[in-house]
């Protein structure tokens, strides 16, 4: 067992934002588990072994109740920004507690994403895939457009907004302050961003108690109104979890995949004369390139070992979803290959936090990629792929932009 000193190890740096997979590869051979410093020097350990990863996932010693983790957190680093702030703006919601609250909140919602709901929004998906892609096409005509600002991020924004009844309208001030929320800015801005759409969804709580629709944001409010099972606070925190978890990382999945299959011509030319491998393909992107590499934080409850290090009470541990799935359980791990067995790998998480919307996540990204394919033949990469912009976080991993050119269609 090998533990490296703390910043030694790559993990975080700038390098580590760019290329999370060639830090996690220099990783692999040193052990399933290394000590780290995040951007604002917050100690953590960061766990890399496929096996470690999954069992620490459904090991409940690993707790997230968000107080506890913020008191953990204020007293490491004297409140330096980062995940303590985090912790703050999603004070009550269900990725940020323990059962039982984690129980009852999840259960409010999971139905509303189930593999038949979300199959009956596919031509829904499917309608505002073609309006944007259309308004691409106007927008990149007779040369390149940013795939991420143009496609990417409105998609599934609009979705997530339809899903829970909120104006379209109100997308450009809701990107914003979800951009700071997920980002490494001031904590001013952070406090600033939050407050607003707090605010925001507040608002639109209200409206939707005096003028219910069919949507998630009145079914919510019902129930909260109906049992008393969700305070104020909690329902606003839900709207803002869903809001944010629902577009943030099929953001990143919608850009990478389109990424990996232009830098990987063979795949892309066996997609396109075999549309069937589509879903296999979509999996093989959040296996290759997941959105969220680290999961959310975590706190040792109490001592425990992992990977044969001792990790003690009130350890803050991440667990490296994406080093895991470059693990050697999957056969030549950093090879993109859309006709492998990806079964088991963890980019929607595993036990009682498995991604509540990876039914929604995987249809649209299958939807927006058998479309794109459809509609442009000869798409190409309008930027060498070693200036592509990274957005800077230490769980996502996703294009700031991502320059294409149309071609024919
Ligand atoms: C939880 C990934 C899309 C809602 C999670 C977790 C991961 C994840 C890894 C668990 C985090 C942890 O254990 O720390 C992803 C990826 C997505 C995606 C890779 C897209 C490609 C979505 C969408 C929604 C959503 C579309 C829809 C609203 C949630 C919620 C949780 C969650 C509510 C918390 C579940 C819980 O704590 O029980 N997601 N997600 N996600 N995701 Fe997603």
């Amino acid at each position: 067992m090998t533990v490296e000193t703390l910043s030694g190890n790559g993990l975080f740096s700038d390098r580590y934002m760019h290329d999370p997979y060639r830090v996690f590869s220099e990783l692999r051979g040193v052990g399933p588990i290394h000590r780290a410093n995040t951007p604002s020097g917050i100690p953590v350990w960061v766990v890399t072994g496929y096996a470690e990863v999954s069992a620490a996932l459904m090991d409940g010693r690993l707790r997230k109740d968000s107080a506890r983790l913020r008191a953990i957190i204020d007293r490491a680093t004297l409140a330096r920004l980062d995940g303590s702030d985090r912790a703050e703006t999603v004070a009550t919601d269900m990725l940020n507690s323990d059962p039982p609250e984690h129980t009852r909140l999840r259960k409010l919602v999971v139905k509303g994403f189930s593999a038949r709901r979300v199959e009956r929004l596919r031509p829904l998906v499917q309608q505002i895939t073609d309006e944007l892609l259309d308004a691409m096409v106007e927008q990149g005509a007779g040369g390149t457009v940013d795939f991420v600002d143009a496609f990417a991020f409105p998609l599934p924004l609009t979705v997530i907004f339809e899903l829970l009844g909120i104006p379209r309208a109100d997308q450009r001030a809701f990107r914003a302050w979800s951009t700071v929320i997920v980002g490494s800015g001031s904590r001013d801005e952070l406090r600033r961003a939050t407050t607003a759409m707090g605010g925001y969804l507040a608002q639109m709580m209200a409206a939707k108690r005096s003028a219910p629709a069919d949507d998630l944001l009145s079914d919510l409010v019902e129930a909260s109104d109906a049992g008393d099972r969700l305070s104020p606070l909690e329902l606003v925190s839900m709207a803002g979890l869903l809001l944010i978890a629902g577009h943030e990382t099929t953001v990143n999945l919608l850009g990478s995949t389109l990424l990996a299959l232009l830098q990987h011509p063979d795949q892309l030319a066996k997609l396109r004369a075999r549309p069937e491998l589509l879903d296999p393909a979509v999996e093989e992107s959040l296996r290759y390139n997941s959105p969220a590499p680290v999961t959310t934080w975590r706190y040792a409850a109490e001592p425990m070992t992992i990977g044969g290090s001792s990790v003690t009470t009130n350890d803050i541990v991440l667990l490296a979803l994406g080093a895991a799935n470059h693990d050697g359980r999957f056969p030549d791990p950093d090879a993109f290959d859309i006709e492998r067995k990806t079964g088991g790998h963890l980019s929607f998480g595993h036990g009682i936090h498995f991604c509540v919307g990876a039914a929604l996540a995987r249809m649209e990204a299958q939807v927006a990629l058998g479309r794109l394919l459809e509609r442009f033949p000869d798409m190409a990469l309008a930027a060498p792929a070693d200036e592509l912009r990274w957005r800077p976080s230490v769980i996502m991993h996703g294009l700031a932009a991502l320059p294409v050119r149309l071609g024919r269609q």
